[in-house]
């Protein structure tokens, strides 16, 4: 009770200076025992005081690397518990909201992935015929699941080889929570949209037929990125009617249509580098989160060149902003009086399978 309200009254009284300088020597008088991972759709503010920033895949390869005794995640949850099933002991791992979610990471659990797996099996021998891959973007259980049934996780920059893995171990793949990374990323390698089918799990048997299970290579989970979903082929269209000589750039989470109608699609830190070493003076239309396209926005004006948000309306993802500067500075502060506030601890039995299915990804990649 005392602690929240310390929260509280920080949140009112602290200005961003204030809160600015006291992160900054909380960080120094912790040292080389903290290090600060950050995501690159976290805001400016917090972005600033992170000690490594990247895409998922870097962040959970920097997560397995760091021995640093404090890991805190300026990210979401899922990123937080892969750094935690990642970590050495003796180290912990700090999510500096709790509430810091991923609203397309809770599109799927383990009780309806365990349903589909089982409603598959009335068709085809799953664990003969089927690789299970989840998205990075997804609760630790289910990574467990992909652990012990033969899968793997991927991440927006190594869906590919992923997926190739996959197809290398057995014929089909079910690949959740994300629908639409698991199709662009399936048609970029040549499977048809005929040979691909969506589980709709709130439907029994997915809403499919036996023949359309048998006959499919992927099995897409309907699952989506509420903030991705915000980008549409006729804005693309628009743009370019006006800016004939831009160019488009998309995350694969947006839809097909505006994967298929962009010149370049790819993870965050694929959109970082393809604008920042373009040609100066070039143009940009971006369909990923509102912070990243503000940063590259500051970051590339000196260069001449413009980037542009997809979307007329400001949408951002809300739950990387849930992690504020203050609540990082609440983080900190309360190690640097040795208290461990807001861990991520993964169950043992479930991190033990679930680091089975991201070792396999990380030596995939
Ligand atoms: P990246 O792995 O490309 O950073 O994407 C993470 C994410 O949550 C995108 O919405
Ligand atoms: Fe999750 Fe979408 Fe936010 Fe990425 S942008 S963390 S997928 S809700």
């Amino acid at each position: 009770m005392v602690a929240k309200v310390s929260v509280i009254q920080q949140k009112i009284q602290l200005n961003d200076a204030e809160c600015d300088l006291r992160i900054r020597a909380a960080k120094k008088a912790l040292g080389d025992r903290l290090v600060i991972l950050g995501h690159h759709y976290q805001r400016e503010e917090v972005f600033r005081h992170a000690d490594i920033s990247g895409d998922s895949l870097k962040l959970s390869q920097q997560a397995a690397q760091s021995d640093a005794e404090y890991i805190v995640f300026c990210g979401v949850h899922f990123m937080a518990e892969v750094a935690d099933i990642l970590s050495q002991p003796g180290q912990a791992v700090i999510l500096p909201d709790l509430a810091a979610g991923c609203s397309l990471a809770d599109m799927a659990n383990l009780a309806k992935v365990e349903r589909a797996w089982n409603e598959l099996a009335t068709v085809l021998d799953p664990d003969e015929q089927i690789t299970p891959v989840t998205y990075i973007n997804s609760a630790a259980d289910l990574k467990a699941f992909c652990g012990s049934h033969g899968g793997i996780v991927c991440t927006s920059s190594n869906a590919r080889k992923i997926l190739d893995w996959s197809y290398a171990q057995r014929e089909k793949v079910l690949f959740f929570p994300d629908e639409h990374l698991g199709r662009n990323t399936a048609f970029a390698m040549g499977i048809p949209l005929d040979e691909m089918v969506v589980w709709d799990f709130n439907q029994p048997m997915g809403g499919l037929t036996p023949a359309q299970i048998e006959a499919a290579k992927i099995i897409l989970w309907k699952g989506f990125c509420s903030v991705h979903q915000m980008f549409q082929p006729a804005q693309i269209d628009r743009f370019l009617e006006k800016y004939p000589d831009a160019q488009v750039i998309a995350h694969p989470e947006a839809s097909f249509e505006v994967c298929q109608k962009s010149h370049y699609v790819g993870s965050t830190s694929f959109i970082i580098k393809t604008i920042t070493e373009a040609e100066p003076g070039s143009r940009w239309l971006v369909g990923t989160e509102l912070n990243l396209v503000k940063r590259l926005h500051e970051s590339c004006k000196h260069q001449d060149k413009s980037v542009h948000f997809m979307s007329p309306t400001i949408c951002m993802c809300s739950t990387m902003f849930r992690i504020d500067p203050r609540q990082l500075l609440w983080a900190l502060e309360n190690l640097v009086a040795g208290k461990i506030v807001n861990r991520i601890r993964v169950p043992e039995d479930e991190a033990i399978q679930a680091k089975i299915a991201l070792e396999r990804m990380l030596a995939v990649s």
